[in-house]
């Protein structure tokens, strides 16, 4: 994987987003890894989420967007695998707070209720900002160990 790439993976309800914020990446050129789907054909959100999960484990530093109607289902999918920290955002600050505090590998958006400006905003405040440690570091070890 070129350092500079991203995956996104979208349910039907989240496919159009996918399509505007792949483009968005492109110009600020980022790599783009689209797992999916590619047409508006109902189909499950969990089965995007395992994709990402598959894409996360064969590329441990890679950082993902899911994206789904609410974002919540996706993220609650994704957070099933244990090396995912899948965050569902809704803003600029939740989105910079989930990597400086959280060290989220993977933003969540719900496409049917945020617009697509904010969207962007989450995605550059996502890629932007990084990890903190300290304090922070032990507690997103205990995630990785429940
Ligand atoms: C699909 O209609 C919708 O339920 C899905 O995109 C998502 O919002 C589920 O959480």
């Amino acid at each position: 994987m070129p350092k500079n790439t991203i995956a996104i993976a979208a349910d039907h309800g989240g496919f159009e987003l996918k399509q505007a914020l792949s483009q968005y990446l492109h110009e600020l050129g980022v790599e783009v890894c689209d797992l999916g789907t590619h047409g508006l054909e109902s189909v499950d959100y969990p089965d995007y989420a395992m994709e990402m999960s598959k894409w996360i484990t064969a590329n441990p530093d890679g950082k993902g967007i899911l994206i789904c109607g609410s974002g919540i289902g996706i993220s609650i999918a994704a957070n099933r695998f244990s090396h995912i920290r899948a965050a569902l955002c809704h803003d600029s600050l939740s989105a910079r707070l989930s990597r400086q505090h959280n060290d989220a590998n993977v933003l969540c958006l719900g496409a049917r209720l945020i617009g697509i400006e904010t969207a962007k905003d989450c995605v550059s405040n996502f890629l932007s900002s990084k990890f903190e440690g300290g304090r922070h570091a032990g507690r997103v070890e205990k995630l990785s160990n429940m």
